[in-house]
């Protein structure tokens, strides 16, 4: 058992990115909201400390996050951050106060002074902050050890109980020392050991699923993403030839693509592969709509009726695995939300499909863990750097109706963005971006001639999390150059515009 660490959430921004933080030191972090585990349960669960995230409310509202005060009593090391920090005073008897001039938003000077949590952090340095309540007396048994100018006690600590509280947010690079203070937590206070590694995690899960696998069937729905591609890679070194993947090429794939996929685990991995050609299957339903999420029902539906198809083929199925990734996990156990755009991936095939249980091998992982496991476990660059895709593929980057002309279009024109990034080495400024045909027609001119052409829009976004994104602001040659290309290149298109939305208000895929 490796050691862990418990995120407890309260409702905070950067509760991923704190338990990321802690995972970065090689310990492993689990996030639980904060109501869904007592006192109690940390102590016989094993936790080595605890992080009270930060949390949009104060402490003094009703209905604000609260937490059992035994907490403090069960011997577990405990960090505060922000509203954590707020919460730990508050329950220990200390004083929380609101001041509209004591409110902070940014880079703040912070002077610290001796304490475990702050060991080797100079006295005076620069952190993050964001609040408006502060805590304007420490609780018995607390000492304050940090200030800002606007804030009496930026940070505390109650050495004996190992409790510790910070005001500011060390999870945010702005805060110069925050690694040094989560290291100092993480190793000085809780002391664990940094034994969460990605090659032991492969090792231990190949052993683990060759094990408890041995003989069985199993399958995969396999769409050449990321995910999907460690969780099989993951499983065929684990099961070899009992694992079968089924690959459903719907004909919505970028230039190159399904190929790309079926020679990567057929010939590089020795896979059973099975790969469905179903490109006439899905355009004839798409045939003649045009409302976006009609399309993506449509699409969604008819992978499932293809996956199941292909699964009665095989027979009997013992384990269905899926690439669930731990965000997803962390995203399933929120509340509703409206539905922007019904996202179609694999995840819902444990209904058509009869077997005996669901692996989800990755289900613990972080992307950038599930890219490191990938790479141990030799799948290529292309495929785990790979940017993301969505599952209704060029069905959402037509607008309006799908053609095969149209089809044919968009692939060029994105093959020919994409190469004109790669070639002016942009990959690393921008995290999606692709071509889309508009559903529009302009008048152009070539030669002495009069065209009337497509409008082709090219995309890129910067973001950390696709839930917000900038427009990637990419240098006008690579533009220009793919601009230049595209019309003279790609047959039927005399327009190339750049889209420059943010996210809100657009989204990323423009259906
Ligand atoms: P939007 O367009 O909602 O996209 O801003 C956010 C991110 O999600 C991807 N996306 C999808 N991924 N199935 C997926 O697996 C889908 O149906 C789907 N639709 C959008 C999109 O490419 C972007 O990265």
């Amino acid at each position: 058992m490796v050691d862990k660490i418990l995120v407890l959430d309260f409702g905070g921004q950067y509760n991923q990115l704190i338990a990321r933080r802690v995972r970065e030191q090689s310990v492993y972090a689990e996030i639980k909201p904060y109501n869904k585990i007592t006192a109690d349960g940390i102590k016989a669960e094993g936790y080595k400390g605890v992080i009270f995230t930060g949390g949009p409310n104060s402490v003094y509202d009703e209905s604000s996050p609260h937490y059992d005060p035994k907490i403090l009593e069960i011997g577990v090391p405990i960090l505060g951050i922000c509203y954590g920090d707020q919460l730990m005073a508050y329950m220990a008897g200390g004083k929380v106060d609101s001041a509209e001039n004591s409110s902070e938003y940014g880079k703040t000077s912070l002077t610290v002074e001796q304490c475990p949590l702050f060991e080797g952090v100079p006295a005076d340095s620069v952190c993050w902050m964001s609040h408006t309540d502060f805590i304007s007396e420490p609780p018995k048994g607390f000492r304050t050890v940090a200030r800002t100018e606007k804030c009496p006690c930026a940070a505390m600590c109650d050495e004996e109980r190992r409790l510790y509280g910070v005001q500011f947010h060390p999870e945010v690079t702005h805060t110069v020392y925050g690694k040094d203070m989560l290291k100092n937590f993480l190793f000085g206070v809780c002391g664990c050991a940094a034994d969460w590694r990605m090659e032991s995690f492969v090792e231990q899960s190949v052993e683990k699923y060759r094990k408890a696998l041995a003989g069985k069937k199993v399958l995969l729905a396999l769409s050449g993403g990321v995910d999907s591609s460690v969780a099989a890679a993951l499983m065929h070194r684990a099961v070899g030839d009992n694992l079968t993947c089924v690959f459903v090429d719907h004909g919505l794939l970028r230039k190159d693509e399904g190929d790309f996929v079926e020679k990567t685990f057929r010939e590089k991995f020795g896979m059973n592969l099975v790969r469905v050609n179903a490109r006439e299957r899905f355009l004839t339903k798409l045939r003649g709509v045009t409302e976006p999420e009609k399309k993506r029902k449509i699409i969604g539906e008819e992978f499932i009726r293809v996956f199941e198809e292909e699964a009665k083929k095989i027979g009997k199925i013992n384990v269905l695995v899926q690439g669930t990734i731990y965000p997803d996990v962390i995203e399933s156990g929120k509340g509703d939300s409206a539905v922007i755009k019904s996202h179609h991936n694999v995840g819902g095939l444990p209904d058509v499909v009869d077997f005996d249980e669901i692996v989800e091998p990755l289900r613990d992982l972080f992307k950038d863990e599930v890219r490191e496991a990938g790479t141990r476990l030799g799948i290529p660059k292309e495929l785990v750097w790979r940017q993301p895709f969505p599952g209704p593929g060029l069905a959402v980057r037509v607008i309006g109706e799908i053609t095969e002309e149209k089809l044919a279009i968009t692939r060029e024109a994105d093959a020919i963005f994409r190469e004109e990034v790669a070639a002016a080495g942009a990959e690393g400024m921008t995290n999606q971006y692709f071509a889309v045909l508009t559903g529009l027609r302009s008048v152009g001119v070539m030669g002495d001639a009069r065209t009337y052409g497509y409008t082709v829009a090219l995309r890129a976004v910067t973001t950390d999390d696709f839930m917000t994104a900038e427009w990637t602001r990419l240098p006008f040659e690579v533009l220009e150059r793919a601009s230049s290309r595209i019309t003279n290149e790609v047959q039927g298109v005399s327009r190339v515009v750049y889209d420059i939305t943010s996210k809100p208000p657009a989204t990323v895929e423009w259906e």
